[in-house]
């Protein structure tokens, strides 16, 4: 049987990885600085990850949510502890997109409404919904063009304004910083704008952290460099370690009931064993706090780089921005340095995901490799 085409492939097996290397089945070691899409949060088969997952797996692997798993509990408390989100509600799913669906539906519910304004460059992915609030016709099916979506440029209160006093928005979604569409981020002003006009219109504020998430931009999540309080947060990658895993945290002002939400695999045992490793190891190991200190060094270091444009994002959600595409470069940085790197919908943007348990020592290895070539 064929594999279905649709993603278009590096020559590179990886057959083992640990911490942040990443190994082909001849040895050969490649840095890891991109996480596999923001998705190794505490390092690759990471230890008490790995040792809890086994315990856990000869245990119960998984039953449906039509029982008891006290796991999840634990799993809502500790993460209340560390988000400092104490007062909302968590809702488990196995996938981004899937997390940008039900926030979306919840958000619909609530209002009884069904018009979403989302952001331009904007990448939430690629279910119904979450496909049709990604700002790419491309990836946008027939199909998808059921849903109701306004999309704005960042920055422009005026228009968001003008669309929610329409009265048919149920929710705007945004990024705190953009993945996929290349780290641009909102204003501050604008973000206590969204969340004011989203009160005074009875409309749901949602805050999309699957990228940012657990830890990786400094905060817990990348709202949080603000005083705000959006109505749901989305999360996955790093959430799981590279276990699917995804949620929604939701504002103690929406109500459940019975039967609206609801999934098969969402919140399983193996799931909820992943999440807490994760969260163990971020506390340990002081991962947040070790994430500013990295961004420190990596923009003291790429500032002097040659033809550099721009250093965008925060933590180790971090971007280099040059004044001409990056394809060969990035190449380059696997094929002849053994480092990887990902890209994002901006051709000029070398975006920098790395797990979270690097050493600034890993940086200085990219940034000769890529001094090395940018004079070459
Ligand atoms: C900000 C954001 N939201 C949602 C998604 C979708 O997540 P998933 O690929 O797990 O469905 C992504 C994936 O890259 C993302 O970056």
């Amino acid at each position: 049987m064929k594999l279905f085409d649709v993603y278009p492939l590096y020559d590179v097996t990886p057959t083992r990885a640990k911490d942040v290397y990443v190994y082909d089945a001849q040895g050969t070691q490649y840095l890891d600085l991109y996480g596999g899409h923001a998705v190794i949060s505490i390092g690759h088969s990471q230890e008490e990850f790995v040792s809890n997952l086994t315990t856990q797996l000869e245990q119960i692997a998984f039953y449906s949510n039509a029982v008891k798993n006290p796991l999840q509990e634990k799993l809502a408390n500790a993460l209340a502890e560390q988000s400092c989100l104490y007062d909302y509600q968590l809702f488990l799913c196995s996938t981004g997109a899937e997390a940008i669906e039900n926030a979306l539906k919840l958000a619909s519910f609530h209002t009884n409404k069904k018009r979403v304004i989302a952001f331009k460059n904007a990448f939430h992915g690629r279910t119904s919904a979450a496909v049709s609030v990604t700002d790419n016709p491309a990836i946008n099916a027939p199909l998808n063009a059921q849903h109701e979506v306004t999309f704005l440029p960042f920055n422009k209160t005026d228009l968001v304004a003008k669309e929610l006093q329409k009265g048919d928005v149920c929710a705007v979604i945004f990024e705190a910083i953009q993945g996929v569409g290349g780290l641009d981020e909102p204003t501050e002003d604008f973000i206590y704008a969204l969340e004011k006009l989203c009160q005074e219109h009875n409309a749901c504020l949602i805050a999309d952290e699957v990228q940012a998430g657990f830890a990786r931009t400094g905060t817990f999540f990348a709202f949080q460099k603000y005083n705000i309080q959006p109505h749901i947060i989305t999360m996955a990658k790093g959430m799981g370690n590279g276990f699917p895993v995804g949620g929604i945290l939701i504002h103690p002002s929406i109500e459940a009931r019975y039967g609206l939400l609801g999934t098969t695999f969402g919140g399983n045992h193996l799931a909820c064993v992943a999440v807490l490793s994760v969260l163990s190891v971020l506390k340990k190991e002081q991962l947040q706090e070790r994430a500013k200190i990295l961004e420190t060094h990596f923009r003291a270091r790429a500032e002097q780089l040659p033809s550099i444009q721009k250093i965008k994002g925060r933590g180790l959600m971090l971007g280099l921005e040059f004044d001409f595409e990056v394809g060969p470069l990035r190449k380059d940085l696997i094929f002849k340095h053994h480092i990887f790197t990902g890209g994002s919908s901006n051709k000029k943007l070398i975006r920098i995901l790395p797990p979270l348990t690097l050493k600034e020592s890993h940086f200085d290895q990219f940034f000769e490799a890529l001094e090395s070539e940018l004079n070459s």
